[in-house]
């Protein structure tokens, strides 16, 4: 049989694989940077809304906390969208003729709920909570952003797999005390700006996050003049200055952190915080 092809039309056919298999290549990588990109994960996007809410104006501007209109954040998983009551309780008085507040009187007359763009929205077969992180310290704005400098709402994450596991793999630089969660100025501690904790579990029995409290001025500083007369005191270990039977009474135990690193650890330990290999299984958020 004749041969149909020369021999240089090997090279040349060696030479389409090698093309074709660098076209592949650099398809798959278009599509990742394509998939992680803001165009897909509508990171950084402001939202088509009804009503052009702002937060800047109602949080920064007039000092409304977050759990004025997100009212379940702390016990469900969700963290709510404001009825229109909500609204108005101050919009029945003020800014009663302003246009931008037409869809919201209207909502109020007909009892129709406005229908707010959703700006995070995770696909429906991953499973997120808010509960258990505001609980356990992290802040909102940690996940969310400057949401108090923000005049129209956008995702500051992209949300994706990789961001959650980012933090799952390795949750003690993002943990805050909890009564900071809706600080959205919290900086972590630093030797120019310490941070002072106390843990009271056994008062309560049971240890949960809540028995940790922290503080940002030395308590040393503010404490009794019992325990002013003896401050070395608070440095320490609790098991030396509590008599048994009398723990109420005795002084609480201070620890001082200058850096995210050791109060990180710190409120792992006290926060129960589970293992990132217990984190990071698909059955966490895959469920
Ligand atoms: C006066 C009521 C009000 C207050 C106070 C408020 N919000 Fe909102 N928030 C809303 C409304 C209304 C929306 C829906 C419209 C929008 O997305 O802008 C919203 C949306 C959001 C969203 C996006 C929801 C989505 O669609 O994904 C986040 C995140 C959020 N708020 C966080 C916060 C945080 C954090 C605070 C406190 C710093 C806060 N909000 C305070 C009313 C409020
Ligand atoms: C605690 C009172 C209060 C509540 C609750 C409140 N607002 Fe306002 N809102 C104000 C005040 C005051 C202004 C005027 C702010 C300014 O111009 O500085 C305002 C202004 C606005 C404006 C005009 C644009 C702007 O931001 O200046 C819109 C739109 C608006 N509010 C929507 C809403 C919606 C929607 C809700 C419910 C989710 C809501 N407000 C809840 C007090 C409130
Ligand atoms: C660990 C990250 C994380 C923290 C901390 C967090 N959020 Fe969210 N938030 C999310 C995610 C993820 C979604 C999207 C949930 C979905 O699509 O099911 C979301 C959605 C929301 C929404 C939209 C409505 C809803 O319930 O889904 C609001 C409002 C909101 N968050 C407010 C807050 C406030 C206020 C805080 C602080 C008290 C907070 N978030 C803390 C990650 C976080
Ligand atoms: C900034 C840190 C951080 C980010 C970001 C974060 N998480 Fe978490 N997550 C935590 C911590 C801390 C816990 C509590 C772990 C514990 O108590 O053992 C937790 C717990 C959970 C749990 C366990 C809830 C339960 O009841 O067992 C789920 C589910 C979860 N996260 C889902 C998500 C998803 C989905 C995302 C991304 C959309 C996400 N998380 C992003 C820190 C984070
Ligand atoms: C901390 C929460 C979390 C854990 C743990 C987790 N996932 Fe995911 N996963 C997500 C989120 C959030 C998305 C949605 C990403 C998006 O919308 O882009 C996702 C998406 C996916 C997807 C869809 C494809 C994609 O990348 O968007 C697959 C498949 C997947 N996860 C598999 C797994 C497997 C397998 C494990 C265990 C090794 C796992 N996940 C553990 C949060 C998690």
């Amino acid at each position: 049989m004749p041969q149909i092809f020369d021999r240089s039309s090997n090279a040349l056919a060696r030479m389409c694989l090698v093309l074709t298999g660098l076209i592949v290549i650099a398809l798959g990588f278009t599509l990742d940077q394509l998939q992680r990109s803001p165009w897909v994960t509508r990171q950084g996007q402001r939202a088509d809304q009804p009503v052009p809410f702002s937060h800047k104006h109602h949080v920064q501007g007039l000092g409304l906390q977050c759990q004025y209109c997100h009212t379940t954040v702390e016990k469900s998983s969700y963290a709510g969208i404001p009825p229109t009551r909500t609204c108005m309780n101050c919009h029945a008085q003020i800014w009663t003729n302003a246009q931008l507040l037409e869809p919201v009187r209207n909502s109020w007359y007909t009892g129709q709920s406005i229908v707010w763009t959703k700006v995070h929205d995770l696909p429906d077969f991953v499973y997120f909570n808010h509960e258990i992180h505001v609980n356990k310290g992290i802040g909102c704005e940690t996940c969310h952003g400057r949401v108090d400098e923000m005049p129209l709402m956008f995702e500051q994450n992209t949300l994706q797999m990789e961001w959650c596991l980012d933090c799952h793999r390795n949750p003690s630089k993002n943990l805050r005390p909890t009564s900071e969660i809706y600080n959205m100025a919290w900086e972590e501690p630093s030797e120019d700006r310490p941070v002072w904790c106390t843990a009271v579990d056994d008062r309560y029995g049971v240890p949960t996050a809540q028995s940790v409290s922290c503080t940002t001025t030395d308590p040393a500083s503010n404490m009794g003049a019992a325990a002013a007369s003896q401050p070395l005191a608070l440095l320490r270990p609790a098991a030396l200055t509590t008599v048994a039977g009398t723990g109420e009474s005795a002084a609480l135990t201070y620890q001082k952190f200058t850096s995210q690193d050791e109060m990180g650890h710190y409120l792992l330990v006290h926060y129960k915080i589970r293992t990132p290999k217990d984190l990071t299984s698909c059955e966490v958020c895959h469920r």
